[in-house]
């Protein structure tokens, strides 16, 4: 008896300890990493009890149902055959079946022969490393994420180079494969990120104005993460962190083009879903059409025009197709009698143009100078040390708009005879030709 409980206790040991992968040694299909404190396990999975398929994957360990955070080999599975991952002679970390053939491999050409201090860590981030001493780290699993954003983690996106990485839903829920959905930095404007459905924007983050999101996540937890962007002149970098470490937090793009703010709530032991977007197809990319906003505020979101704007063709408009969205009341006569419309709590188009250094002054000025400025919007960015001035201009249509129940922006937007009233617009305050309502109205 004491024997016996020795030997589960040594194998639990061994399990609990190894956290690495050294040359020479190998994992096998029933083995396991598991990282130096325990939050994450690196192994293969079946996605299904039935398949034989396998999979080289990370998920969290100690949790009741498995939640696969990352996979190596999501294009091609092993069938039929026991599974290695070791570190090959050319010290790549790779993944082969049981005669030898490659199904994944890290792809680092020229390194040569592993040497002594070649080793794979799994950290207790949910990274998978491959480092030596001499280079440091070599290739890691964070570089080339799957579907999920885990803190920690760093999007880069470098100006020159297009060099960005971009996270791809599973096909389903079965599949590890690459599926429909896309996620990553906007490249055009860089202070947003967006899901794709293959080539078309789905759906797109509020614009970056400090911190994309920040709060504690769900009613028990003291734990707050926060999504912060760094943008300097030739890279923007994406990084999510949190207050409490061993707090489980992810993004996850699901194969239903979802993206997902989830916590592990140790209480129901259920992931809880935090935010997620888009929820309905008012929410998705430019649903409502131009010149016109999805109203979050409503329990039953829905789509309407922008103030001073009407549905341009209202028959399909009411009919539920709002593809070809709104048109102004009154046409803009330039410099006679427009001003601009404070709309508060939006969530701001896209498609704009983003203006450096320039004072909120300025910025509305420089709107107002060009005939073609349709709306203008500002505020100041938090950036560490100083606060760097965020001014957007909007030349033409506004798309995806939204007005949000919290959280939302103030919006500018111009608009002809705004001092002499425009139908549904309640003025609250005027500066000059400049008139404010209150969101909501
Ligand atoms: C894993 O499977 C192999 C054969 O497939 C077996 O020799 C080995 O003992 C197993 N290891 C564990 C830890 O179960
Ligand atoms: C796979 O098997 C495990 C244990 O037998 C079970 O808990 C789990 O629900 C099964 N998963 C699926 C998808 O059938
Ligand atoms: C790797 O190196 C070992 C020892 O040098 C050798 O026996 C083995 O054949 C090599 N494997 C491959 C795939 O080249
Ligand atoms: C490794 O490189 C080969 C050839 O360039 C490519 O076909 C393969 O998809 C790459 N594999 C991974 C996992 O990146
Ligand atoms: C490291 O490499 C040297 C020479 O290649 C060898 O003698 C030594 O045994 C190696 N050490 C370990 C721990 O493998
Ligand atoms: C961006 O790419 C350029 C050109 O490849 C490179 O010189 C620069 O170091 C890169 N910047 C970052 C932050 O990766
Ligand atoms: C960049 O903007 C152009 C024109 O608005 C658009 O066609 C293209 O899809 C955008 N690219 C991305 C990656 O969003
Ligand atoms: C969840 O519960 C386990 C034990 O039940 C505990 O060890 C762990 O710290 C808890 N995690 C959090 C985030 O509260
Ligand atoms: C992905 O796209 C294909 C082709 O349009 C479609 O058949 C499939 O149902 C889509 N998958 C999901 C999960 O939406
Ligand atoms: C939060 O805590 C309260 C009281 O401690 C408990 O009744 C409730 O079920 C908890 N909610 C969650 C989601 O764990
Ligand atoms: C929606 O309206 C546009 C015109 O704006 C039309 O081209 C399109 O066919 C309509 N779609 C449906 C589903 O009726
Ligand atoms: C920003 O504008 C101010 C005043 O217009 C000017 O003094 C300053 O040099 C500008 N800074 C940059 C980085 O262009």
């Amino acid at each position: 008896m004491i024997l016996f409980l020795v030997s589960i206790l040594s194998h639990l040991l061994l399990c609990v300890s190894d956290d690495r992968l050294t040359p020479g040694e190998f994992i096998s299909s029933n083995e396991s990493l598991v990282s130096d404190g325990s939050a994450f396990a690196l192994g293969f999975f079946s996605p299904t009890n039935s398949s034989s398929d396998l999979y080289l994957g990370v998920w969290y360990n100690n949790m009741p149902q498995k939640t696969v955070v990352w996979v190596a080999n999501r294009e091609k599975p092993i069938t039929n055959s026991p599974a290695v991952l070791r570190i090959s002679n050319d010290s790549n970390l790779i993944v082969t079946d049981s005669v030898g053939l490659i199904f994944w491999s890290s792809n680092l050409s020229g390194i040569g022969t592993p040497g002594n201090n070649t080793v794979a860590v799994l950290l207790n981030t949910g990274n998978l490393v491959l480092r030596e001493d001499s280079n440091g780290i070599l290739w890691q699993s964070f570089d080339h994420p799957t579907d999920t954003f885990l803190p920690g983690m760093k999007i880069q996106y470098n100006y020159s180079s297009h060099l960005d990485k971009f996270f791809r839903s599973w096909k389903d829920e079965k599949e590890p494969a690459p599926g429909n959905f896309s996620f990553g930095i906007d490249s055009n404007n860089s202070l947003q990120v967006m899901t794709w459905l293959g080539p078309k924007i789905y759906w797109r983050s509020q614009v970056w104005s400090g911190n994309l999101f920040s709060g504690a996540l769900g009613p028990n937890s003291t734990s707050v993460t926060y999504l912060t962007i760094i943008a300097d002149e030739d890279s923007i970098l994406m990084q999510m962190t949190v207050s409490d470490i061993s707090a489980y937090i992810r993004y996850t793009l699901s194969y239903s083009g979802q993206l997902q703010l989830l916590s592990w709530d140790n209480g129901s032991e259920l992931w809880q879903i935090y935010a997620s977007g888009p929820v309905n197809n008012c929410e998705k990319y430019g649903w409502c059409g131009q010149f016109a906003y999805c109203d979050g505020t409503e329990s039953v979101p829905s789509c309407k025009c922008l103030k001073g704007f009407q549905p341009k063709l209202q028959s399909e408009w009411d009919a539920g197709n709002y593809s070809a969205g709104c048109i102004r009341m009154k046409v803009l006569k330039c410099g006679e009698g427009d001003g601009f419309l404070k709309m508060e709590g939006m969530k701001l188009p896209d498609q704009f143009v983003f203006l450096r250094n320039r004072s909120i002054t300025d910025c509305r000025s420089e709107c107002m100078a060009n005939c073609s400025c349709t709306a203008y919007a500002y505020s100041e960015l938090n950036m560490g040390s100083n606060m760097v001035p965020r001014c957007l201009v909007w030349m033409g249509e506004l798309i995806d708009t939204g007005m949000l129940s919290s959280k939302g922006e103030d919006l500018y937007l111009r608009l002809m005879d705004i001092t002499s009233g425009i139908p549904g617009v309640q003025c609250v305050f005027f500066h000059g030709n400049h008139c404010s309502i209150v969101a909501g109205h």
